[in-house]
């Protein structure tokens, strides 16, 4: 049994900061965005905004990554389409905590799940 994808997540520790650059899509990244995103889910519903918001920033910084990964990969336009629709969704959560609107807040998080499942249909490997 071989694996689809070799899990490499580089870290560079420089001048104190961490910058972390994606070289594949690894598991265990996915997990910790979809657990991210159940916590934040959560907690839009619980109407706890300043969590739920530092969530979603920590979100959208995440597909950031995944959306640099995919246009230096190339040859993967809709992957970067879709990381881009997350970012725009959670940039649209965070707005819509920031004025304690939590059905917008929550409406958003629906459509930020529908590109996750959009993405992993052509772009999730089989183990
Ligand atoms: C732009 C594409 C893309 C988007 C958007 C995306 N994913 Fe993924 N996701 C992937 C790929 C590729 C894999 C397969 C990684 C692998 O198996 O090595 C994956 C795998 C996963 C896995 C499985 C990890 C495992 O242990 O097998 C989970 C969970 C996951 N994603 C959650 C999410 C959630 C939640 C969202 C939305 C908030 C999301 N993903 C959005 C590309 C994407």
């Amino acid at each position: 049994m071989s694996k689809f994808l070799v899990s490499l997540f580089v870290y560079l520790a420089l001048t104190g900061s961490v910058v972390a650059a994606l070289t594949e899509i690894e598991e265990d990244f996915m997990q910790d965005i979809e657990d991210i995103q159940k916590s934040m889910t959560s907690n839009i519903s619980l109407q706890d905004a300043a969590t739920a918001k530092s969530e979603a920033v920590e979100l959208e910084a995440m597909f950031k990554d995944v959306e640099e990964f995919y246009v230096k990969k190339g040859d993967a336009a809709d992957a970067v389409d879709w990381s881009k629709e997350s970012r725009t969704y959670l940039v649209a959560i965070s707005k819509a905590l920031e004025a304690k609107n939590f059905d917008a807040a929550s409406q958003s998080a629906v459509s930020l799940a529908k590109t996750c499942k959009a993405c992993h249909k052509i772009y999730k490997s089989k183990d």
